[in-house]
This record gives C-alpha cells, sequence and structure tokens, in this order.
C-alpha cells in the first residue's frame, strides 16, 4: 500500500511486513527516510539528524545554515559534484563539459497496477501492484528523472528503476546511471555484506564480510553478468541469520556489465547502489531522448535469510517467470554432452535417448555439435545448419525417431557467438565485436558477434528460426561461453562506444524476446557455460538455467545454496551425471546425485546405457519420484537447514507446500566418519498443530516435535550418502 501526505511530500510504501519511506525535504532534496521492520508510518524524517560536519559542503539554498549538507543526507538518488562525495547514482557529462548533477523534487504520481520497462526485464503483474513515480529534475542540466517504485506487498518486494531524460536543447551524456541507491542513516546498524562469487564451474558461493570503511564493491565488466560475481547482494544485521534479524537482499534483473556497491561512510552510515557498472558506460542523449536503467528488486526480511529468500522465490516464480509449462512439471530431460560431447552419430544419439525412454525421461536434448563442422570447439559457430556427416537426413530424420521413444526433442545452440572457422565470419568478419586495427581476442576460440547492430541480429534469429521450423522442437538451451572483449562496434560513432556494452545487453533481449513470442510453447534453458548468466534478467526470458557447469553432487551442495539465496529451485538446472565426475574426479552414490539434482530442474546428463542394473532401477525410481514430488519441490516454500561451508557431518534442506501439510527434506553427508556422533536435525516451516507421517515408517510426530527436538539422522557408511523424508499430515 502507498501512502501519499502531499502536505507535507511524505511517500510511505507499505508491504505487509516492511515499510519504505521518503520525503522531499525543505530544500526538495528527495531524501530517505526509513526502510525497515513495517510501522505505523506519520512523518519519519525526524529520524535524520543535521549538524555541521567539517568538509560537507552545504548546496547555496541553505544560505548560512552549516548543518544541511548533501554529504550527510540520506537520499533516495545521489548525485555528484555539488557536495556529495558518496557514492554516486547519476553522473552527468554535459556539452560544457561539466560533471555536475544537483536533483530535486518536481512531482509525483500514482498509479494501480506495475509500471514496466519496455526492451528490458521486469516484473510483472496486475491490481496487486502499486507503482509511485517521483520526479526530480537538474534545472541547470535541464535533465529529469523518474524514479519509479513497483510494491508487491504480499511478497515485501519493492522493484525500482530511473527513467533519465533529457528536457534541454543540447546533447547530454550519461557516465553512470544507477538502478537502486539505498541509504541508512543514524548509524543504528552494523552491516555485513553478503555476495556470492566464485569461476566456471564454482558459481555463486556465498561470502559474508562486515562493512569497513570507505567501498566494497562486487561486480562485471565481462559483458554478461558472470560466473565471478552475482547480481545479488544482502545487506543485514551483524546477527543476522538463516531464521533471524534484519536483511534487505537487492537483484539487479539485468545480464551485462553491473556494479555492487556498499560504502561505510564518514558518520557510520551506510550506502547501497546497484546498477550498470559505470566501466565503458557512456550514453548519449539527444534533446528529449530518454534513458531507462534496468530494474532492481529489493526484499526486506525481519525474520532472517530464509523468509527473504522464499518471499524472493515466491515473487520470481509468480511475477517474473514466463514459462511456457507453468503450473504443470517440467519434463524430466537427459542431454547428451557429458556423455559424448562432439562424438556422436544419430544412431548414437537415439541410443541414449532409447535408454533414458525406458526409464521415464521425457525429453531429449541434443547439445553442441550438430552443425557446421563442428567437430570439436574451434569452428562453425554461426553456421547453424544440420552436419549431415552425422545426422544424415538433418532433424527431418532424426526428429521422429526420438518421438516414436515417446520422447520430446530439445536443441542446444549458442547464437551470440561466431568461430573464425565458420562461413558466417569469412562473409562478414565485422560482424563481430572487435576494434580497428587490433586482431581480436579469442575465447574458447570463438569471437562475438556484435549483437548491438539489427542485421547480425537479424541475420542470427532467420538462420534459428530456419531450425525451429523444420522440426518439433520443444526445447531450446541457449548457451554463450566466453566473456566480451574487444568492445568496439562498426556501427556506432566514435563518441558512442561507450554504449555496446549496454546495446549488446539490449540486442540480446531483443532477440529472446522475439524468440519468446514466436514460440510460445517452447521452454528456453539459459547457459552461459553453466552459471555464467544466472541472473534475474535472464530468467525473464528463459525460466530455468543452467546452474554450473560442475556436476559433482558435493560442489553442487555450495553452488546450488547460494543461488538458492535469490533464485528458486525451479529454475535451476541440474542433473545426474556420470561418475567419477568429469569436473572433479569424485565418486558419489548415484542416490546422492539423484537427490542433489532433483533439487533443480531434474534430468540426467549420461549415457544411461553404460549404468549398472541397479544404477538402471535407482535411475528408474528417481524419475518416478520426482513426477510424484515435483509440486512440492517447485512450489514448496524452499528452507535451507545447514550451511553445506560450515564443516558439518551433513547438508540439509527441506521443501514445504505452501499449505505446509507436505515436506521433502533431503540429507547428503559429507565425508564418512567411523563411531559417529547421534546427530538430529531440526526441521522448519512445518504447522505445530498438526501431526505428520513420514513415508515409510511407522507412527507419525507432531509438527512442533518435529522442528524443535528433530528427526534422528541415520548413520550411514561410506563418504556422501543421501536420504530424503517425506511427510505429510494426517
Ligand atoms: C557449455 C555448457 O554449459 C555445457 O553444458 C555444454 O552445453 C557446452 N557448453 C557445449 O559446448
Amino acid at each position: 500500500m502507498i501512502i501519499l501526505d502531499e502536505k507535507n511530500r511524505v511517500f510511505t510504501l507499505h508491504t505487509h511486513g516492511t515499510t519504505y519511506q521518503m520525503k522531499a525535504d525543505r530544500h526538495d532534496v528527495l531524501v530517505h527516510t526509513y526502510y525497515g521492520p513495517r510501522v505505523s508510518g506519520g512523518d519519519l524524517s525526524y529520524l535524520i539528524q543535521y549538524a555541521d560536519r567539517g568538509f560537507s559542503p552545504n548546496p547555496s539554498g541553505a544560505g548560512r545554515d552549516r548543518t544541511y549538507s548533501l554529504d550527510t543526507t540520506p537520499q533516495e538518488y545521489s548525485t555528484c559534484g555539488v557536495g556529495d562525495f558518496r557514492l554516486p547514482s547519476l553522473e552527468l557529462e554535459l556539452e560544457d563539459g561539466s560533471l555536475l548533477c544537483d536533483l530535486r523534487y518536481t512531482g509525483h504520481r500514482l498509479e494501480k497496477g506495475k509500471y514496466s520497462l519496455p526492451g528490458l526485464p521486469a516484473f510483472f503483474g496486475g491490481e496487486e501492484w502499486e507503482t509511485l513515480a517521483v520526479t526530480l529534475s537538474d534545472a541547470a542540466a535541464q535533465v529529469e528523472v523518474e524514479l519509479l517504485y513497483g510494491v508487491l506487498a504480499e511478497r515485501d518486494l519493492i522493484t525500482r528503476a530511473a527513467r533519465i531524460t533529457n528536457r534541454g536543447s543540447r546533447k547530454l551524456r550519461l557516465r553512470q546511471a544507477a538502478s537502486l541507491c539505498l541509504d541508512f542513516h543514524g548509524g543504528d546498524r552494523d552491516h555485513d555484506l553478503i555476495t556470492f562469487n566464485g569461476c566456471h564451474a564454482m558459481e555463486r558461493c556465498l561470502d559474508r564480510s562486515p562493512l569497513r570503511p570507505g567501498i566494497q564493491s562486487v561486480g562485471s565488466v565481462r559483458g554478461t553478468s558472470s560466473h565471478h560475481h552475482n547480481p545479488f547482494v544482502i545487506l543485514c544485521e551483524k546477527d543476522a541469520g538463516e531464521d533471524h534479524g534484519l536483511c534487505i537482499g537487492a537483484a539487479l534483473l539485468y545480464s551485462g556489465n553491473f556494479q555492487a556497491a556498499a560504502e561505510r561512510t564518514q558518520l557510520e552510515n551506510d550506502r547501497l547502489t546497484l546498477g550498470i557498472h559505470p566501466f565503458h558506460f557512456c550514453w548519449t542523449l539527444a534533446p528529449g531522448e530518454a534513458f531507462v536503467t534496468p530494474e532492481a528488486a529489493m526484499v526486506c526480511s525481519t525474520r532472517g535469510f530464509g523468509e527473504m529468500s522464499r518471499q524472493f522465490h515466491r515473487a520470481i516464480r509468480e511475477h517474473l517467470l514466463r514459462d511456457p509449462l507453468a503450473g504443470r512439471r517440467h519434463p524430466v530431460l537427459i542431454n547428451n554432452w557429458e556423455a559424448t560431447e562432439f562424438d556422436f552419430t544419430a544412431d548414437k544419439l537415439v541410443e541414449i535417448a532409447g535408454a533414458a525412454a525406458k526409464l521415464g525421461i521425457e525429453l531429449f536434448v541434443m547439445d553442441d555439435g550438430w552443425f557446421g563442422k563442428r567437430d570439436d570447439d574451434y569452428s562453425s559457430l554461426g553456421d547453424w545448419q544440420v552436419d549431415q556427416r552425422k545426422l544424415p537426413g538433418g532433424l527431418t530424420a532424426l526428429v521422429p525417431r526420438i518421438r516414436e521413444l515417446g520422447m520430446q526433442f530439445g536443441i542446444w545452440v549458442e547464437p551470440e557467438m561466431v568461430s573464425q572457422d565458420s562461413d558466417l565470419y569469412r562473409q562478414h568478419p565485422d560482424w563481430a565485436l572487435g576494434a580497428p586495427g587490433r586482431s581480436q581476442t579469442l575465447g574458447r576460440s570463438q569471437l562475438v558477434l556484435d549483437f548491438s547492430r539489427r542485421e547480425v541480429r537479424e541475420h542470427v534469429y532467420g538462420e534459428l528460426k530456419k531450425v525451429l521450423d523444420s522440426a518439433d522442437i520443444r526445447y531450446v538451451k541457449w548457451d554463450m561461453n566466453r566473456s566480451l572483449t574487444d568492445v568496439w562496434s562498426a556501427a556506432l560513432p566514435p563518441e558512442r562506444q561507450g554504449e555496446v556494452y549496454h546495446r549488446y545487453v539490449l540486442g540480446l533481449y531483443d532477440m529472446l524476446e522475439q524468440l519468446h513470442r514466436d514460440y510460445p510453447n517452447i521452454l528456453i534453458e539459459g547457459c552461459s557455460g553453466g552459471g555464467g548468466r544466472f541472473d534475474a534478467g535472464m530468467l525473464y526470458y528463459t525460466p530455468q538455467i543452467w546452474c554450473s557447469d560442475n556436476t559433482d553432487a558435493i560442489d553442487r551442495l555450495r553452488i546450488q545454496y547460494g543461488t538458492s539465496f535469490c533464485y528458486p529451485v525451479a529454475t535451476m538446472g541440474a542433473h545426474v551425471s556420470a561418475v567419477p565426475n568429469a569436473q572433479t574426479g569424485r565418486t558419489t552414490p548415484m542416490e546422492t546425485r539423484g537427490v542433489v539434482a532433483m533439487s533443480g530442474t531434474f534430468g540426467y546428463e549420461m549415457d544411461l546405457n553404460k549404468c549398472t542394473a541397479a544404477e538402471t532401477d535407482t535411475a528408474a525410481s528417481q524419475v518416478a519420484e520426482y513426477k510424484k514430488l515435483w509440486r512440492l519441490i517447485g512450489e514448496g516454500d524452499y528452507y535451507r537447514l545447514t550451511d553445506p561451508w560450515r564443516d558439518g557431518p551433513f547438508t540439509a534442506w527441506e521443501q514445504v507446500s505452501p499449505d505446509r501439510r507436505e515436506a521433502l527434506v533431503s540429507v547428503v553427508t559429507h565425508a564418512a566418519r567411523a563411531t559417529p556422533p547421534f546427530l538430529a536435525l531440526r526441521l522448519a516451516g512445518l504447522d505445530p498443530d498438526l501431526r505428520y507421517r513420514v513415508e515409510g515408517r511407522e507412527g507419525s510426530w507432531p509438527g512442533d516435535l518435529l522442528m524443535n527436538g528433530g528427526w534422528p539422522m541415520p548413520m550411514p557408511v561410506g563418504d556422501y550418502q543421501a536420504f530424503q523424508l517425506h511427510l505429510y499430515a494426517e
């Protein structure tokens, strides 16, 4: 609920559990007064303290009042060059070369429903949303900034974006435009910053550090959101934990360069900014033109990380994913990549699919290697024609053979890329990103197509379309296997080269939107060498994303744990693969691999013909179990019961149905030890007043007991054992 106090120019955004407030103060500066547990409201600006602080300058309008300074005032959208020395949200460069920016409140409007951001991913929905738009202007620069706030009360979610319009008669340049600026004041909270970091095949590893004086930041300048840092961060109180304490999660719906920065200032007031990374960003706005920032979304929880995550999960599932199979089970899939890499024939694929079909697997995905002359990763990207040597008769011959097995067919593509050894590159070498007079840097021996250019996108889309129209294709895996370098576009003048990174992302979104529009029934899985572009922006176009190229069940415990802080289980691509694992060399039991992959989109990535009879039986029962439990797993509330980064004896998590009548607890034990201690696992999220049965066990137990006394852990023999408890209310 948004409450406007027109007289005092106070804007209060209430969600069910939180309150967010801003006010246009006596100098028309839009100050931030409060974000935290829900309070009754009123004008909370009394919380802001004013005092003369040395070297904190005073705006001219403050006259002789030395206590008023932009350097010490909490603001909604920070500026620079006129007295605020902290992290800026907006940096402008005018034609006269000045780099100043001073924003003052000029108006506001309130709307039912949710604003949209054409060309960009955004949360959507109907009457359950409200929108507040507050307009700020820089009179000298003749720039208008419209701050957009979307409020989804039930999910404690507030979205933000900024539309920056050149209202003057001269060109200007944007050097930075954040999506979110969040100021804290009063020094009342000692914050920790939580970020999710890693590398290829080990993504989203959680790091928690206290804020120190100065700026701490994570970000990406790789052109994608990256494996290395995720555009989701948490600021929390020192003692916040999984089920207690105040924490604020902030996600950027963006898949390119980003920066999340937290600053502990001179007065120990913290500021968080989140948005497009200012590295190589410079956007020219002609008179009348507007720039819209990507959307950011915040959830504040007063009950720890678990509740914050569950609110993000629900909001993402209900208001961000555009899933052709919404409300229905996604098919259990088998992908041939780890089984064959590039070395396959049609018969081999049918053989792999055949073994899978017998176990109830429903979708066969043909991965990399089916086009051009792609016998390895040195060639053919861009030549999206079936390799007749491997697949005689093309998809027209192969797909019916898969369909005859009772399976659907899916296909891998990497549309943003071109190999130097390809017909496309030979015809259009200038279509790849690259600066004049320099040879380009290769990544996985490939170049990046300039997706900022319409003609490039149109060509690639046309080729893709031919493939998709040539057979009954139900699924597309959209891969992207390198970071951007040599970022220069032949289609833009020198002064606009600072736009290429962002135009690339807009081009990508444009093409994904077209794909979504033209093929509303195709399920698209995002991928970037695994989880290199696992962000809320991509989820708008690809409702599931391959979580990591690392399929080792034990590493996956950590990767999926980190991913779960923002993103729902139903979006995480997770497969059972062969052992010893291709990435780690580790051997884990088939049961364990199944339990871990089941907390994801579930599938297999191996040749099941090579399994023992016992493994085949296990796979068959896993598939059956997943089909039985998919709704609970995908739509249930997710509880992290332990932290896999702590050296505990096991990792456990739980899904609970929204009515709390059913739950699935999954446990994976770590390295075995002799004479293990007696341990109990305390469950969560159950109804304390209901009694629960546990599948396969006699008797029933009250919810309050299971949550407080817990459930005795079995004492398995051997490393990396797993088991599940399926509970249902009497
Ligand atoms: C990277 C992906 O993450 C893998 O699953 C696989 O599709 C390869 N690319 C294929 O080149």
